[in-house]
């Protein structure tokens, strides 16, 4: 990684991984370092969009932190919090940029991405389609596909049964290589967690 975003990384680091999440950020990196080589975008942007996209999280009290694995959370109170973890995200990312002296021009694309990473409908450039298919094939690596499965308390099979119908699920995937790398995924979770 170049040195700015390593930078970056550091002084994020103390704001990540507040949602037994541990190794979203590095999981999030591997996954779009795929995606970059096949269908390219501006890493200058979508680099620091991964590495800061969460921090919101760690501005929040816990118990609204997991309020989206509660049982018997309404679709209100889930969104709600989508929205503030992004508010919330949005001005410490520009405080980290800031900290780091990053171009004015990128500082404000990547808070764009940031500030509707969840809640978008459609996709505003490639470097947000990037971003946010690395999110979303979070839930089908082998890390994030048990943390779901714990923090929801539902069944492998269940969870599999849920990400199987969002791949192809029309504005949910923005590339088709994400799409390819997240059936792969999910055939290989089967086979770790679900008997035949
Ligand atoms: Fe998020
Ligand atoms: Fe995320």
């Amino acid at each position: 990684m170049k040195e700015i975003f390593e930078k970056i990384f550091d002084l994020a680091l103390p704001y990540q991984n507040k949602r037994n999440d541990k190794g979203h950020i590095e999981i999030l990196l591997s996954y779009v370092k795929k995606l970059m080589k096949v269908e390219k975008g501006n890493e200058n942007i979508i680099i620091p969009a991964i590495i800061l996209h969460d921090v919101g999280w760690s501005q929040m009290p816990r118990e609204k932190r997991f309020i989206i694995f509660k049982k018997g959370a309404t679709a209100e109170e889930i969104l709600a919090v989508r929205y503030e973890h992004q508010e919330k995200g949005v001005k410490l990312a520009g405080e980290i940029l800031n900290k780091v002296h990053y171009p004015i021009d990128s500082v404000r694309d990547i808070l764009e991405i940031i500030s509707e990473h969840d809640t978008r409908k459609g996709f505003i450039s490639k470097e947000d389609g990037l971003v946010r298919d690395a999110d979303k094939l979070w839930c089908f690596s082998s890390v994030g596909f048990k943390a779901d499965v714990t923090r929801s308390n539902i069944s492998p099979e269940a969870r599999y049964g849920q990400l199987n119908s969002k791949i192809e699920h029309a504005d949910y995937f923005y590339s088709k290589t994400a799409k390819k790398m997240a059936r792969e995924e999910l055939e290989s979770r089967k086979k770790e967690t679900i008997k035949d």
